[in-house]
């Protein structure tokens, strides 16, 4: 911790003269004053602090005002209230209204050095804790639009989040069904606990038993132990299903019953477990058109979407692409250490005219090239792919399609650039020895400019 800035209010000249000569002698940075008055027009201005040591009698205002007025202006500043001896009822009076200690005088400086020493400590050690939580908290990835179209199914998405309710997202793929279902999650009573994803797609019958359901000791061979199922873990949960459509009508059946009953046997076991889980269920398949071909079961269908949230496709919101546009270039930029922070009018023409038949994942995915390719700090035509009038795409417009070596070609002369070909740099970001890249220069023919 820097050296902490103490503010001291006693009307003595004397006590205010030793008591900045010891706290000084320790390394604190101090700052007296003689009055009340003085005292809150520091408070009131914009400098920082870390604690006040204040006497309880001054001519000019008394210390339970000073005290509160202190609060009012400062309330995270640690107070310690010094009182003569006789006047300790003042002094707990500010302890009961939230001062950290009091301190009888005179004492000996030992005993304020004690008490100093353990409000830094407990002060840093809650910096800490908050650091550590800020940490661990997963920061869930930001929804990003500016269409009407998406503030509207935004507003309605925040709404039924709060119902518990199960949900149904449809929507062509790579429109942000997933990033929808973890909203609805972090927007419900919920989200203080885990959100549970799994891909229906990749539950084979005999994976869904002992994935899904878990089992007891010795419901099989070589069943060891007990083994928890993904529906046990997601009690209180939310659990996710993604591709729902791709689901096979055997685990269909399975799980309408958990859906139905709110209760699942593990295998292997005769009991009964009761679970409380909200499901959001995804697909970009076209369900009823399913249910007709009899790939999916109509009860299932009409458990699972209580609420049904539609994701248009990109091309129907052409208002989202630029700040979408953006906010992957900034990310992109961030981790590739460039500064590339903004498109040109072509290429953000080029953007919104085209398709987007793969919606928000392509345009990740364009970005992210496109901020590879830069060599400058904007997104220009030829960083970008060239597409055709239906959508789909054609070559490269800086010529051919890139090969995945021409890509690292032009990604490690960008980088090289960018750091005025200084090559330990280089290397460092590149996250390559300095061997490798200097056969890289060579091989590339980057050396010289
Ligand atoms: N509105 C948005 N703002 C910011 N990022 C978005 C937005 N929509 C989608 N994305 C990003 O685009 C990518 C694709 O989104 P997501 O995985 O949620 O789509 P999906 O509909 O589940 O796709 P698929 O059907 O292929 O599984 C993700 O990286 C997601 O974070
Ligand atoms: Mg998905």
């Amino acid at each position: 911790m820097a050296k902490a800035k103490i503010l001291i209010c006693d009307d003595e000249a004397e006590i205010l003269r030793y008591l900045k000569k010891i706290l000084e002698g320790e390394g604190y940075h101090v700052e007296t004053y003689s009055s009340g008055t003085e005292l809150i027009s520091r408070l009131e201005g914009s400098g920082f602090a870390d604690l006040l040591l204040q006497d309880m009698r001054l001519p000019d205002m008394d210390g339970l005002t000073i005290f509160n007025q202190t609060r009012r202006i400062r309330p995270d500043l640690p107070v310690v209230i010094m009182t003569a001896y006789g006047s300790i009822d003042t002094a707990v009076d500010a302890i009961k209204l939230g001062a950290y200690d009091y301190i009888t005088k005179p004492f000996p400086k030992e005993k304020l050095l004690g008490i100093l020493a353990n409000i830094f400590e407990r002060q840093q050690l809650k910096e800490e804790n908050r650091k550590l939580k800020e940490d661990l908290q997963v920061k869930a990835p930001q929804l990003v639009f500016r269409s009407r179209q998406f503030r509207e199914i935004y507003d309605f998405t925040l709404q039924v989040a709060a119902s518990d309710s199960n949900i149904l997202i449809l929507g062509e793929s790579g429109t942000g069904k997933e990033l929808i279902a973890s909203t609805i999650h972090n927007s419900s009573q919920r989200r203080g606990k885990t959100f549970y994803s799994i891909n229906c797609a990749a539950l084979t019958e005999t994976l869904l038993e002992s994935q899904l359901f878990g089992h007891v000791r010795g419901a099989f061979t070589g069943a060891f132990s007990t083994q928890k199922g993904i529906l046990a873990e997601s009690d209180g949960c939310t659990l996710f299903l993604d591709e729902v459509g791709d689901m096979s009508l055997a685990v269909q059946a399975k799980l309408l019953r958990v859906i139905q009953e709110g209760e699942f046997i593990p295998v292997g076991s005769t009991r009964p477990q009761s679970v409380d889980i909200r499901f959001v269920a995804a697909t970009n398949r076209d369900l009823e058109q399913e249910m007709r071909s009899g790939r999916f079961r109509e009860d299932f269908y009409y458990r699972l979407n209580v609420i049904t949230i539609n994701l248009p496709p990109l091309r129907e919101r052409p208002d989202d692409i630029e700040p979408m546009a953006l906010h992957f270039l900034e990310r992109f930029s961030k981790r590739m250490k460039k500064q590339v922070t903004a498109i040109s009018a072509a290429a953000l023409e080029m953007l919104i005219n085209y398709q987007w038949p793969g919606n928000a994942r392509e345009l990740e995915n364009v970005m992210e090239r496109a901020v590879i390719l830069a060599r400058t700090n904007e997104i220009t035509v030829d960083t970008l792919p060239i597409w055709k009038k239906d959508g789909s795409q054609l070559a490269n417009a800086s010529g051919g399609s890139l090969s995945l070596e021409a890509l690292e070609k032009e990604h490690i002369r960008a980088v090289y650039e960018a750091n005025s070909q200084n090559k330990s740099k280089t290397a460092e970001l590149l996250g390559i020895s300095r061997k490798t890249l200097d056969r890289k220069i060579v091989e590339y023919g980057l050396g010289s400019r």
